[in-house]
């Protein structure tokens, strides 16, 4: 089923000129790029955006990593996307990610990830309105 989700290439890997590195996996892996943006988040951007993990303790730590240098939010659609992507991904915590996933090819840590992918359709469609109209998707 064709499905989208939203992904961020996060400040570890734009400031690592890792960005094309990152498209490759995810276009090899048979998923699309049907809207992109390099942009500086907000304070406030990414505190909403990682709202559910306000009680964490590493939450002040994710959000200055967050908003430390430029991301570059994404839409990607393809068949099970939000499955795909996460596979493509791997792991969380890089140590635990599988060979060829973009965490074990370029993360640094669990903090500084490389990448976001949305963990399920509904977290998907409501991450992505955060960041881009409708007219700016392009399937
Ligand atoms: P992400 O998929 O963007 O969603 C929540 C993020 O919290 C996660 O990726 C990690 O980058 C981050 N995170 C999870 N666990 C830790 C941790 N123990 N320390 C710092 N950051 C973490």
């Amino acid at each position: 089923m064709a499905e989208r989700t939203f992904s961020i290439i996060k400040p570890d890997a734009t400031r690592r000129n890792l960005t094309g590195k990152v498209n490759t996996v995810i276009e090899n892996a048979g998923l699309r790029i049907v809207a992109q943006r390099r942009i500086q988040m907000s304070r406030a951007q990414a505190e909403k955006f990682y709202e559910i993990h306000k009680e964490r303790p590493f939450f002040g730590e994710l959000v200055e990593f967050m908003i430390s240098e430029p991301v570059v939010v994404q839409v990607l659609e393809g068949d099970n996307a939000v499955a795909r992507y996460r596979e493509v991904m791997g792991a969380t915590n890089p140590a635990n990610a599988d060979e060829g996933t973009i965490r074990k090819l370029y993360a640094e840590s669990v903090g500084e990830n490389s990448v976001h992918g949305s963990d399920s359709a509904e977290n998907a469609a409501l991450e992505i309105v955060q960041f881009f109209k409708p007219e700016d998707i392009v399937g």
